[in-house]
């Protein structure tokens, strides 16, 4: 059997250590803030909302969360984008998605000052992981893949990196990241996709597999080479009856069978997902200690 990279314990060490930098940053005067902003009533959207919420009150953060009616126009929400843009007590801004149809997610990020863009979707950001500068915001959830590594001391540079998915949100940034000439970077990558051919021989060459596909338990022991670290970004929902909620969280890896192949693996949940606020809170420390307020 693999060993287990827990998430929620590195996420721990990661807060631990936010904690000591909110103090000094209060000691000096500045109470790092962040603003998440929830267009419509989503129920994955909300949870997620309150619990970033809830975490930046447990570490002494100022947090503003805006919730807005799902009919909520466009200018309406550019409005609040550019006061909260102005708003000096909020040193990060994150507009949760997926917003109801009549928005224009690309404009609305667009419009976020790239300084506050703690979720790191905005061009500039994009534009700067993708250019190996390290002065802008990198997304949260590779930033989480890749310190989850780190912290289980597996080797990243030489390694060859399968990403399992290319979407702006995990795939193509954690590619960028993972090849970037850097510390927890010098990694080969293969991004793999739904129309890539040739799929499992592509992931079983894989010293480090990151699953981000959306794909319920999709990968199998047949994708992963026999000692491969598997890190498992998915979050599905699958119908239960047994369970209270009347449904089950499962990643997009098959776990048993894939652990006991791999030599060490992320469980859904308590793997990627703890990352993904801890990098989130420690972006808006980054942009804290880097705003002129
Ligand atoms: N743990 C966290 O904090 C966190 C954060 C974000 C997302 N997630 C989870 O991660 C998963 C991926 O999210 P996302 O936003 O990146 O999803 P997404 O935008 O839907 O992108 C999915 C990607 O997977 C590829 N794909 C889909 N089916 C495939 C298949 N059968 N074989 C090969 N590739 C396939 C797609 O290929 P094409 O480009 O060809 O369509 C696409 O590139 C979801 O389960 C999501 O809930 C978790």
């Amino acid at each position: 059997m693999s060993r287990l990279i827990e998430g929620r314990i590195v996420a721990e060490k990661v807060y631990a250590e936010l904690r000591g930098e909110i103090a000094r940053l209060k000691a000096s005067g500045r109470t790092p803030g962040l603003a998440v902003v929830l267009v419509g009533d989503n129920p994955a959207s909300r949870a997620y909302v309150r619990s970033k919420d809830k975490m930046c009150r447990d570490l002494g953060l100022h947090s503003v969360k805006l919730e807005l009616p799902a009919d909520t126009t466009q200018e309406e929400l550019l409005q609040r984008v550019h006061e909260l843009n102005g708003d000096p007590a909020v040193h990060g801004i994150l507009v949760q998605s997926p917003p109801p149809k009549q928005i224009d997610e690309a404009a609305i990020v667009r419009a976020l000052d790239p300084a506050k863009d703690v979720d790191g979707f905005h061009p500039a950001n994009v534009a700067k992981l993708a250019l190996g500068d390290d002065s802008g915001f990198v997304p949260c959830t590779p930033l989480g893949c890749q310190r989850l590594l780190i912290e289980s001391g597996i080797e990243i540079s030489g390694a060859h990196v399968v990403v399992l998915g290319r979407s702006m949100i995990v795939g193509k940034p954690l590619a960028l990241l993972l090849m970037r000439k850097a510390r927890g970077g010098d990694a080969t990558v293969t991004v793999v996709h739904s129309r890539s051919n040739r799929l499992p021989e592509i992931t079983r060459s894989a010293d480090i597999l990151i699953a981000a596909i959306g794909q319920p338990q999709f990968v199998k022991a047949e994708h992963v080479r026999e000692g491969a670290v598997v890190i498992d970004v998915g979050i599905n929902r699958l119908e239960d009856a047994t369970r209270k909620q009347g449904y089950r969280l499962v990643g997009d890896v098959d776990f048993q069978p894939v652990a006991a192949k791999a030599e060490a693996i992320t469980p859904v949940p308590g793997g990627v997902g703890p990352m993904t606020i801890a990098m989130l809170l420690a972006n808006t420390l980054t942009a804290a200690r880097s705003s002129v307020h």
